[in-house]
């Protein structure tokens, strides 16, 4: 785990103590690769932003004397620089669930710690020493894959953290501790809470859900915020928001949630509904796929079923398997029961017609039949 060298300079540079804090933090122990370089001054950070710039080191690219935050650019050398975002340490105070806080700085770092969302975000390197600072135990829940608050009231303080642990969790392959989906269940009972949330529009949660949303595993995505009971909430101005929020985005992902809304629904209703949104044919027709699928027991085990799984789009099979996780077995034992003469084969063998096709399914059945459930590898690749 190494520091970027730039960090290290900035902090030679530094006319106060300075901390690497936040998402940085929490990549750079993972080893994945840092985005957001947010870096905590004990002073002042716009004082420290001008300190750069007089050096010639950095560009203020903005200023904000409301919170005493600044962004930079720091040069790296002649044609290459990084983006920081500097604060100064301060205290938030929330006056009712949701409020824009109100903050007093500069205060201790550790106070400015206390203030955020989960111990994996909450550890902090002092970078005058390099030195890692971890008042949360946040490593430890690194370690174990956990997300967790830092305070009871967090959720309460701040409702869009709902959705910031539902984003962590599935980027990283976290679990949420069981305290907190209590905590959670307790916020959302609260009518402030769920009118907070329910503003989609809300600028913050609006923000949080796409940030959601933009991520590659949307389907899981909503199957969290179903279970935790987050996206009925959202759903009930759904009809009206939903285009506008993810207007930028892949129309997949809000189709796929209603979807998994309505899935106890009549179906013939759902669809129309469906219609009526505006959804694509070839949406509707991958939807349609999934529900025939749902039922287990109903399916048949054949090469005209794994034809139709196969012919689902990934982000659409990712939701059949999440609705139905069974059909993954079944799928990928599908997948090794291919027959393994092809078509043009038969033919040579003196098959016609539909003989052809009957002969394919047959294989395809004794292959999936011959499979030893017991061992990893089954009977007929032996
Ligand atoms: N933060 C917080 N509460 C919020 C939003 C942000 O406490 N509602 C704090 C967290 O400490 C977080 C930091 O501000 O780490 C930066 O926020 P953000 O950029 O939104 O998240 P990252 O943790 O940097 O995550 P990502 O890498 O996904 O951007």
């Amino acid at each position: 785990m190494k520091l970027p060298e730039f960090l290290l300079d900035l902090a030679k540079a530094s006319n106060q103590e300075i901390y690497l804090v936040g998402g940085a933090v929490r990549d750079l122990i993972k080893r994945i690769e840092m985005k957001d370089f947010d870096i905590l001054c004990s002073k002042n950070a716009i004082s420290f932003a001008k300190h750069l710039e007089e050096k010639n080191l950095a560009e203020i690219i903005a200023i904000s004397e409301e919170f005493c935050t600044a962004k930079i650019k720091w040069k790296i050398n002649e044609d290459k620089f990084v983006i920081m975002d500097l604060a100064t340490a301060r205290s938030e105070i929330y006056e009712y669930p949701g409020a824009l806080p109100k903050i007093k700085f500069p205060v201790l770092i550790r106070k400015d710690i206390a203030r955020r969302d989960f111990t994996i975000n909450s550890i902090v390197i002092k970078l005058n020493r390099s030195k890692f600072y971890d008042p949360f135990k946040g490593m430890k829940d690194l370690r174990n894959r956990i997300i967790r608050v830092l305070h009871s009231k967090s959720y309460i303080d701040d409702p869009t953290r709902i959705i910031r642990a539902i984003r962590f969790a599935i980027k990283f392959d976290f679990d949420i501790s069981p305290e907190d989906l209590k905590l959670i269940e307790q916020a959302l009972a609260d009518e402030r809470i769920i009118g907070i949330i329910k503003e989609v529009r809300g600028i913050r949660v609006g923000i949080e859900l796409k940030r959601l949303f933009e991520f590659d595993y949307v389907a899981k995505a909503l199957y969290l915020m179903t279970k935790l009971n987050v996206w009925n909430i959202c759903a009930l101005n759904l009809k009206i928001n939903m285009k506008n929020l993810f207007k930028h985005n892949e129309i997949k992902s809000w189709e796929i949630g209603l979807f998994c809304l309505f899935i106890d629904n009549d179906p013939s209703i759902t669809f129309e509904i469906f219609e009526k949104l505006g959804f694509t044919s070839r949406v509707i027709n991958q939807l349609k796929k999934i529900l025939l699928l749902l039922d287990v027991s109903k399916i048949e085990i054949s090469l005209k079923t794994y034809k139709i799984i196969e012919s689902l789009e990934d982000e659409f099979k990712e939701c059949l398997f999440l609705l139905q996780p069974q059909m993954k077995t079944i799928y990928n034992k599908m997948k090794i029961s291919l027959p393994e003469i092809s078509p043009e084969e038969l033919i040579n063998q003196g098959f016609k017609g539909k003989a052809i096709s009957d002969e394919l399914e047959n294989i395809f059945k004794k292959n999936y039949a011959s499979f030893n459930y017991n061992d990893e590898k089954p009977a007929f690749l032996e």
